[in-house]
């Protein structure tokens, strides 16, 4: 049971809530929060780290190098000393970034763990369907882990992870980032504090919006589902994994529904060609022309391998779009991934709560609404608004005002890096919140949707 409402007061002191007095619906921005609930520090400088931990990068793209720079910016705390890419150029990149010895370079994940240990940990930033066989081969010789989620491609998988890390007793952070990230703590701060009263229901809307939709699952590496994970996965293991965070109790049951209704041959444009430059007669009013969004706008090029300077930089974007994955029309892919999908879930004490993934929006920015039986909380990601429904009073919570976010996923990405290292040092997994057992949770819930949305079934979790 949470704490009834007479500690209200209190409790909204202590979560640095700024009240709007009795004015409905007014506006007002919040002050510096209590770092004791669950906030992380502004700044990851001043860890109690006893050593440097040292680490290899197991994939350097784009998530390799967002947990590497954390080791550019923090030296003393993270040091990547070994690196497995196949890409001789992201390769070469991350060695001069990082100044790696060259007996430590490597092409493929297999020659890391053909070495004897020679590092803390291991980051796992693979693609979906090479999380498994490193991680086993990392955690055999007793390396600690940051997995990338998903944590692997089947239920069956994610068990042999599991049971191999609690047999050599290693620590494995699964990046679950939105856990580390301070909108994300206070939402779960305000629930755990009582001043909702009992939790009854939530809902969660994730809005992946258009054009990251055709970058990300139609044209790019999430659009087979065989190749990576179903998109309740790829995608939305972060949403469910906040879900039961949040809401602390088992999730009992889960159906769900979705399908892939639109980036399909059938809706193809007349007059649309296999790729935006093939003279297609629709690209100039076409809201997914390759030409507009990557060589025009020059946005979505993180999958990219592009040199700076320019006019070489445009030619390069040029020869992706008429040669590579990201120029196909999104009509003509070979995508299989669901565009929409909604998911019903039944925790216990009879909360429920649905979620939704979303791919038409011309907005990112998760959506979540809490519903407490003597108040409520709305949320864009950047704002909270909370009513108590017994004065009426609202009070508002605003992220840039309450927390420094110099890393991507609203500070989550360094948040967990820096909870991560605590953990490998002190050898103490209750140091993060994303474990490999608290993941498994979500993970169960989100192969279980997949399957009810397969199947037309109500699972159950038991
Ligand atoms: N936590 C998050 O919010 C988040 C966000 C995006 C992606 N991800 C996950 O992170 C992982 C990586 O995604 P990304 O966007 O960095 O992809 P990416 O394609 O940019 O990076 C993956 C890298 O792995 C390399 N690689 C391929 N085969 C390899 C092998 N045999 N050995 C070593 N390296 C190999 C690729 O060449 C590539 O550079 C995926 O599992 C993805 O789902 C997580």
């Amino acid at each position: 049971m949470k704490p009834p409402t007479n500690s209200r007061r209190e409790a909204l002191k202590a979560l640095g809530l700024v009240s709007l007095g009795t004015t409905l619906g007014g506006v007002a921005f919040g002050k510096p929060v209590d770092q004791t609930l669950h906030i992380a520090p502004a700044e990851p400088t001043t860890p109690n780290l006893t050593k440097t931990i040292k680490a290899i990068v197991v994939g350097a793209g784009n998530r390799g190098n967002v947990y590497g720079g954390y080791a550019l910016k923090y030296p003393g705390q993270l040091d990547i000393v070994g690196v497995a890419e196949p890409i001789p150029l992201r390769q070469q990149r991350f060695v001069d970034k990082h100044k790696i010895a060259e007996d430590r370079r490597f092409v493929t994940w297999e020659h890391v763990f053909d070495q004897p240990k020679f590092a803390d940990a291991i980051i796992i930033t693979t693609p979906d369907d090479l999380h498994h066989g490193p991680a086993m081969a990392a955690l055999a010789l007793g390396y600690d882990l940051l997995l990338e989620k998903p944590i692997a491609q089947s239920w069956q998988e994610c068990k042999e992870i599991r049971d191999l890390a609690e047999e050599k007793g290693r620590i494995v952070a699964v990046c679950h980032v939105l856990r580390y990230s301070p909108y994300y703590q206070k939402i779960k701060a305000v629930i755990d504090s009582g001043v909702l009263g009992e939790l009854v229901s939530m809902q969660h809307f994730e809005p992946i919006q258009h054009v990251h939709m055709s970058h990300s699952y139609v044209r790019g590496n999430w659009r087979r589902e065989a190749d990576t994970n179903p998109i309740i996965l790829a995608k939305s293991c972060h949403d469910l994994d906040i879900m039961r965070w949040w809401i602390d109790r088992p999730c009992e049951y889960v159906s769900s529904f979705g399908s892939l209704k639109w980036f399909r041959e059938e809706n193809a444009p007349e007059g649309s060609t296999k790729r935006c430059t093939d003279g297609c007669a629709v690209e100039a009013t076409c809201p997914y022309s390759a030409k507009k969004i990557y060589y025009d706008n020059r946005t979505w090029l993180h999958h990219f391998d592009l040199p700076q300077e320019e006019p070489a930089r445009g030619e390069a974007i040029l020869k992706n779009i008429t040669e590579g994955p990201y120029g196909r029309c999104v009509y003509h892919c070979d995508n299989d991934v669901a565009d929409h999908q909604v998911v019903s879930l039944q925790f216990a004490d009879q909360i429920t709560a649905n979620f939704n993934m979303e791919a038409f929006t011309h907005y990112h920015g998760r959506r979540t609404r809490v519903m407490g039986s003597m108040g409520d909380m709305v949320g864009d990601e950047t704002d909270l608004l909370i009513t108590d429904f017994q004065t009426g009073k609202q009070e508002k919570w605003n992220v840039h005002d309450n927390a420094s976010l110099d890393s991507g996923h609203g500070g989550g990405d360094w948040g967990l890096v820096r909870d991560w290292l605590q953990a490998v040092d002190q050898q103490d997994g209750t140091l993060l919140t994303s474990t490999l057992t608290a993941s498994m949770e979500s993970h169960q819930m989100g192969f279980l949707a997949e399957k009810s949305r397969r199947n037309r079934t109500i699972e159950s979790i038991g």
